[in-house]
């Protein structure tokens, strides 16, 4: 079977190079020619574990093909997924300009049947917007050509991505033609044998199972937060509750982690557009506004706990980060809740070092060199007044706190993931700050 991936980011990269390990023949295509150029030599425009080997095996397989033009690939491919980016636009609406591109040129060059399946996150009734468009081409040209649309969206975490892909929850499909379903039956036929669970629905309840399921996961993160606000101020331990809830079955022990906020390509921009949706429609979401307004507070706290600590003197004090990607194991720092941190540091006057394993030339990118970049964790501690854990990157989890009090100035520790053991850290010289803990 052939197909084309169109957009070859985080999830087009990922679900092209899996099709192809499961020896379905893919093309993917991205309009950023340099991404194309460093794929076709071998070089993997995105930091997801385990996938540059299986990007490098299936391409020198010859079923994993990289191209700036889905028109040369259009004639032989039975299936093309749209997989580029829907951020919001200046409303908090998923902006569809790049989705509706990919349909135009669909229109404007297919030649025979195709199913054009949307794996972006996107709005109910746009699977409509997608067939209008692609008939409107088609009409212009003057062909009377059949085509189907679907809905599939992805449900994949970054750092997990590729596992997540080969051993997923469930598959979740919107069709609504008989044929779509067969295609889609026959290219996920590997995925059902080993029984994983392939759903089939109509379209906009598949578009809008995917909102659904990033804004619950919004909500336990926001929700969490909450209490452990609250325990802070009546003198109750976040972590005790969180595992005396947790091991409640109705509720389940994940995602009930508070922190400074969740951040991300996903979570804000699914929340804020499925308000957008809900508006749009004369309806109010009054958990999902509280959820948002949580959590732009959230991404605060830390700051906050810092200036206590300094009776709000913060001026030419030199402050540390760990971690500076939205959470450990990718380079994406899309809504990171260390950028406003920064932000808000570098307003007070502080100087700042960060020290991430792989979000490094990430930041560089974004913010240049207004910080200084450390060579390891430790040197990001050299004289530093505090340190600010934000991403809890597994080798954060056991630092050597005798190099580590030696190193710093002063010895605030602030832990915005609750990683570290406050016992500890107090007997080894520092004082120490968490989430939701007195
Ligand atoms: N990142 C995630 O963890 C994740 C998980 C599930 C769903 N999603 C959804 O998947 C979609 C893609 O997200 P992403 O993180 O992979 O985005 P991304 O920004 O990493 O990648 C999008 C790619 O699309 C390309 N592109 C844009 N317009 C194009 C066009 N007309 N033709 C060809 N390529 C084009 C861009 O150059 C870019 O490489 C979004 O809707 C997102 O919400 C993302």
């Amino acid at each position: 079977m052939k197909i084309a991936i169109v957009g070859t980011g985080y999830v087009g990269l990922v679900t092209g190079t899996c099709f192809a390990e499961i020896g379905v023949d893919v093309t993917c295509v991205d309009v950023d020619k340099q991404k194309i150029e460093n794929l076709n030599r071998g070089i993997i425009p995105i930091y997801e574990p385990g996938l540059e080997e299986l990007v490098i095996r299936n391409a020198k397989s010859g079923r994993l093909s990289f191209t700036t033009s889905l028109e040369s690939c259009l004639d032989d491919v039975e299936v093309v997924f749209s997989a580029v980016g829907t951020p919001p636009d200046e409303d908090g609406n998923a902006d569809l300009k790049y989705v509706l591109q990919v349909a135009k040129t669909i229109g404007e060059h297919m030649n025979n049947y195709v199913l054009v399946v949307t794996k972006s996150t996107v709005p109910v009734g746009t699977a409509r917007k997608v067939r209008e468009t692609i008939q409107a081409e088609l009409d212009k040209r003057g062909l009377d050509i059949e085509f189907d649309v679907a809905s599939n969206p992805e449900f994949l975490k970054e750092g997990n991505a590729v596992d997540d892909f080969m051993s997923p929850d469930r598959v979740v499909v919107g069709v609504e033609s008989e044929r779509a379903k067969k295609v889609m039956t026959r290219l996920y036929k590997p995925f059902l044998i080993n029984n994983f669970r392939v759903m089939f629905m109509d379209i906009p309840s598949a578009e809008m199972t995917k909102y659904a399921a990033n804004s619950m996961l919004a909500t336990r993160i926001s929700f969490m937060n909450d209490i452990a606000n609250l325990c802070e101020l009546v003198g109750a331990d976040v972590n005790m509750v969180r595992a005396g809830i947790g091991s409640d079955t109705r509720i389940g022990r994940k995602f009930l982690y508070p922190g400074c906020g969740y951040g991300g390509s996903c979570f804000p921009k699914d929340v804020k557009a499925l308000i957008r949706t809900a508006e749009q429609n004369g309806y109010t979401m009054c958990v999902l506004n509280a959820v948002e307004e949580v959590n732009e507070r959230q991404k605060g706290v830390l700051f906050e706990k810092l200036h206590r600590l300094f009776d709000g003197d913060l001026k030419d004090k030199t402050i540390a980060l760990w971690g500076l990607s939205f959470k450990p194991g990718t380079d994406d720092m899309r809504e990171a809740t260390s950028l406003v941190m920064i932000e808000k540091l570098q307003a007070a006057g502080c100087n700042v070092r960060v020290y991430d394993p792989v979000a490094m030339d990430e930041c560089r990118r974004r913010i240049g060199d207004t910080v200084y970049y450390a060579t390891d964790m430790y040197d990001a501690l050299v004289d530093a007044d505090a340190m600010i854990l934000v991403t809890e990157w597994k080798e954060f989890r056991l630092p050597s706190w005798s190099v580590i009090r030696k190193t710093m100035k002063q010895h605030y520790i602030i832990d915005g993931r609750n990683i570290y053991d406050a016992d500890e850290l107090k007997e080894a010289g520092f004082h120490y700050t968490c989430i939701g803990k007195r």
